[in-house]
């Protein structure tokens, strides 16, 4: 079974950008924490991080012809992005939202998902650990079918 992990905007930056929200760790540790854990779920795990709306839909394209399921955190394309949401309703592959922070702890703006209705399910506020609960959750749900 392989999972795609995919980083919208600005996650790059994570460990400097705004610790208080996001976390101290760096994007690269938490790469590193989700591929031990495929291991140890006994899928593979690929990262990919883009601060581009039209690479992340690539990504998603492409994921159709390799990956099981994806897990992604679209930041702030999260509220924004309808070409986003159409290109996860055209591939056939289950995706997770995640995100870091408890979004609905935070500016309204950030309450509204234009991507949770075409998701599978959603993960927020629990850190990098939101990636490892939809990771987690993405295997147990694709080894049910
Ligand atoms: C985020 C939440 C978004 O609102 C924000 O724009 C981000 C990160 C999160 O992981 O908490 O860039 O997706």
């Amino acid at each position: 079974m392989r999972i795609l992990i995919l980083h919208g905007p600005n996650l790059n930056l994570l460990g400097t950008r705004e610790p208080e929200v996001y976390g101290s760790m760096k994007l690269d540790n938490i790469n590193t924490k989700l591929t031990e854990l495929g291991k140890e779920l006994g899928v593979e795990v690929t990262c990919l991080q883009s601060n581009h709306e039209g690479a992340l839909i690539d990504a998603l394209h492409d994921a159709r012809t390799w990956a099981d399921g994806v897990a992604f955190n679209p930041g702030g394309y999260t509220h924004t992005s309808v070409a986003l949401r159409d290109a996860i309703s055209a591939i056939q592959i289950p995706v997770v939202e995640v995100h870091l922070s408890n979004v609905y702890a935070r500016e309204e703006f950030r309450h509204t998902s234009l991507i949770s209705a075409v998701c599978k399910g959603k993960v927020t506020g629990f850190g990098w650990r939101s990636y490892a609960l939809g990771l987690r959750a993405l295997v147990e749900l694709l080894r049910e079918v």
